[in-house]
């Protein structure tokens, strides 16, 4: 009864709307008066906005359907914040047309020829929602690449109707398995839209769906578990983790805290903004979610923006810039925090420690397999020559350390051939390193940088495994007692070989989307679309992004020693107490480190003679002494 009601409802206000708006003439006429008040790059990108697509199928419209209304809304300062502007050049705007992604899945089916049908269309679930839902809602088995590359709608990729039609029971599903509605509806975020000219333009219902700010409706498709093959392509029986970043936001501090992927991804302004274009007398909405989507992809946005055309895109240059700088700032302004400490020097050794601490709500890096971030370790002397370096590239942008199989995680870097990189390695059931999806079976290693409060005990940890070295690592994850730091500390001890004056100490933490390596299997293979993609990525841009970078200046045990200034410490060993005693420099803090780094006591003085009490402790310890001047001396003390 209460649907007939709604329906009839409905159909009065359809007619009515049809009267009021006088469609298509009224609109049209609005647009360009709306249009002359903004801004020259506005007015630029709406003049090529016929090139998204329009036109429907059964489930969903093309982006191009919205762009009449949703397009023009500005924030309280008058700045233009459309959003088909700022979705159409983010990564889920441009999966269809990735070179890369199209790359691996023609890779995919080479390997496993036989699985061809099946694997495309599994491919294309997420990555091009239109033509497979539709397609499958009219009860086809599989939906092809060769489909997908002639159907404008699945090449708008994860677009409006995707997102704002998955319904309320998809929260909890993964891979990809949405479901979409069908009665029509594009759920939001308010209650009480006034619906009449949507429903007359588009055909298309706005209503309030609480679920599009629940961080389910993102984890559908950024949950990826697959079903392993071996190397003849028969089933393992088992399922493999390949993406789990919802898992690991479940994980984390963040959902008490009400911080979902769209607080961090969809970032919300308090501004009162009209959302629709029409009709004129409509109310502001308050909050407004901003259609970023910046995650991490710079490596290919540039590759997006600078081959507009080869690749069909739909957006223009100014729009990647501007997705760019967001992608920018979320890398090097939220992304981590990284901290050095000196924890002492002697004629062949500089020590110090560094922290990483995850910014993000979920790993570090996250998502496709082959993101990795890593650590560059410069130890420069006062010429200004590099005396130690650690984390260098070839001229081929890969890792001149980097093991023949895989790097293992590292809690101690002694050498220039170890390198710390954060990532996961993917095995097949043979044990082997692997860059076949459909043959991951198990993660060799998994030491990406956990969320803080990430625990192994979380009823989530089983999807969002740490795997490898990084597991006995007593500082992945852990300070003390304390599980869940969400950052990694490392010991660095680099040889220095009798270097007399200051060193410089250079850390640069950077993000790498996919290295020269991880592609060398698929390179093997040809087909038209891994052909293209070679091609652009031999003259892509490769430099990895930069994070974050940290320096110090280590000064010279001897300055202290030559001007007469020794650094006592007696006895040594010691049963418990010791003297620190400097001769007549004043002291700001001493610092104790057990043997693997970690602080033991802290203490803040500023007399030029301490005595500290280590009973209860027994080895080897360090005693760092920062004087009031800066300068550092460290020396060892062992506890019987
Ligand atoms: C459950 C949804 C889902 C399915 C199914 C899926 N993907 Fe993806 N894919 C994603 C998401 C989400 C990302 C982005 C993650 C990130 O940026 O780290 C992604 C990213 C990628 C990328 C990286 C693209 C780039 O520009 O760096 C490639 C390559 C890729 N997928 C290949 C595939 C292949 C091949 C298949 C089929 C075997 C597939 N995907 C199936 C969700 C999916
Ligand atoms: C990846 C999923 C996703 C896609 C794609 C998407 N949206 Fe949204 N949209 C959201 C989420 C999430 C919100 C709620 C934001 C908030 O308030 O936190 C939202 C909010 C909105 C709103 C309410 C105003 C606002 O921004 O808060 C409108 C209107 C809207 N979307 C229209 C569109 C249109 C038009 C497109 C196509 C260009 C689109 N959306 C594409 C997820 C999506
Ligand atoms: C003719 C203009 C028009 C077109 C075209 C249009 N919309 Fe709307 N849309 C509106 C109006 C009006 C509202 C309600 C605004 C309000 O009440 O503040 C709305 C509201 C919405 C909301 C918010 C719903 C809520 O309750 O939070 C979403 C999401 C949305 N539209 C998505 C879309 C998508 C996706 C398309 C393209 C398929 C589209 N719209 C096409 C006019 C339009
Ligand atoms: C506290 C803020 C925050 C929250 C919450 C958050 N993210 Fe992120 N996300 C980031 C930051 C910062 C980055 C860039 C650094 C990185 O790659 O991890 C990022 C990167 C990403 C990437 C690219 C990953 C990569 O390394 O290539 C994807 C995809 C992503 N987020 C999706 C999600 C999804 C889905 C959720 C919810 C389950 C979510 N994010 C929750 C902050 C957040
Ligand atoms: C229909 C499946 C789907 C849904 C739903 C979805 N995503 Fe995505 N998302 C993808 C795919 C596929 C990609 C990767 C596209 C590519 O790289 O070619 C992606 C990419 C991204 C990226 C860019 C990652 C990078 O490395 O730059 C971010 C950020 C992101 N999604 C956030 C979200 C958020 C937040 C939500 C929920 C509001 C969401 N996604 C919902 C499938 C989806």
């Amino acid at each position: 009864m209460k649907i007939l009601i709604r329906q009839v409802y409905r159909r009065i206000l359809i007619t009515l709307t049809s009267v009021l708006f006088l469609f298509p003439s009224y609109s049209q006429t609005f647009t360009s008066d709306k249009l002359s008040g903004q801004q020259t790059n506005c007015l630029r990108s709406q003049s090529i906005n016929t090139d998204l697509p329009t036109g429907y199928n059964i489930l969903f419209a093309g982006s191009g359907e919205c762009l009449l209304c949703h397009n023009s809304m500005t924030d309280a300062g008058g700045k233009p914040i459309g959003i088909l502007n700022d979705w159409r050049s983010t990564m889920m705007a441009n999966s269809a047309k990735d070179p890369f992604w199209r790359a691996k899945v023609s890779h995919e089916t080479l390997v496993n020829p036989a699985h061809k049908e099946a694997l495309e269309d599994v491919c294309i679930r997420c990555h091009a929602p239109l033509g497979y839902f539709d397609a499958h809602h009219l009860g086809q088995e599989y939906y092809s690449i060769d489909e997908m590359v002639s159907d404008s709608l699945a090449l708008d990729g994860i677009s409006c109707t995707t997102c704002h039609q998955i319904t309320y029971e998809t929260l909890g599903s993964y891979s990809g398995n949405l479901l979409i509605g069908i009665s029509k509806q594009i759920w939001g975020p308010y209650t009480e839209p006034f619906a009449p000219p949507m429903i007359n333009q588009t055909g298309y219902t706005p209503a309030y769906g609480e679920h599009i700010r629940n961080a389910g409706l993102c984890g559908s498709c950024h949950t990826l578990i697959t079903n392993s093959v071996d190397e003849n392509g028969e089933p393992t029986g088992t399922v493999f983790v390949e993406q789990a970043i919802y898992h690991e936001w479940l994980n984390s501090v963040y959902p008490d805290m009400g911080i979902t992927c769209q607080a961090c991804h969809v970032p919300e302004i308090p501004d009162t903004v009209k959302i629709s274009l029409m009709p004129p007398w409509l109310d502001g909405r308050s909050p407004f979610g901003k259609h970023h989507f910046a995650g991490a992809n710079v490596f290919m946005q540039k590759i997006f923006s600078s081959n507009i055309e080869e690749l069909g895109i739909t957006a223009e240059s100014i729009h990647f810039d501007s997705t760019l700088s967001r992608i920018n700032s979320l890398l090097t302004e939220a992304s981590i925090d990284l901290a050095l400490t000196e924890m002492g020097r002697t004629d062949d050794t500089l020590s110090f420690q560094l922290s990483i601490q995850n910014l993000a709500g979920h790993k570090l890096p996250a998502g496709f397999p082959s993101r990795r971030v890593f650590l560059e370790l410069l130890l420069k002397n006062e010429e200004n020559d590099t005396i130690f370096h650690s984390g260098k590239l070839d001229g081929n942008f890969n890792l001149i350390a980097e093991d023949e199989d895989f790097e293992p995680h590292h809690e101690v870097i002694n050498s220039e051939a170890q390198v710390q990189i954060y990532e996961m390695v993917m095995g097949d059931i043979e044990g082997n390193v692997t860059t076949v999806l459909e043959r991951a079976y198990q993660h060799l290693k998994d030491n990406r940088i956990p969320p803080e409060g990430f625990a192994m005990t979380h009823s989530s940890y089983d999807t969002a495994e740490i795997a490898g070295l990084a597991l006995e690592d007593p500082n992945f994850n852990i300070e003390g007692e304390t599980e869940g730091t969400g950052s990694d500390i490392l010991f660095v001890h680099a040889p220095i070989s009798d270097e007399p004056g200051s060193i410089e100490v250079i850390v640069r933490v950077f993000y790498q989307t996919v290295s020269p390596r991880w592609l060398n299997d698929m390179f093997e293979y040809n087909s038209d679309e891994i052909d293209l993609w070679e091609a652009l990525y031999n003259e892509a841009e490769k430099l990895p992004l930069l994070l974050k970078e940290e320096t110090f200046i280590s000064l010279p045990t001897e300055t202290l020693e030559n001007t007469g200034e020794p650094l006592k410490i007696y006895p040594n060993p010691t049963l418990g107490k010791i003297r620190v005693d400097n001769a007549g420099s004043q002291m700001k803090e001493i610092v104790i480190y057990g043997i693997n780094g970690e602080k033991i006591k802290n203490i803040v003085t500023d007399k030029e003679h301490k005595t500290i009490d280590l009973t209860g402790y027994k080895g080897l310890y360090f005693v760092k002494v920062v004087f009031a001047d800066d300068r550092i001396l460290t020396k060892r003390v062992i506890v019987l």
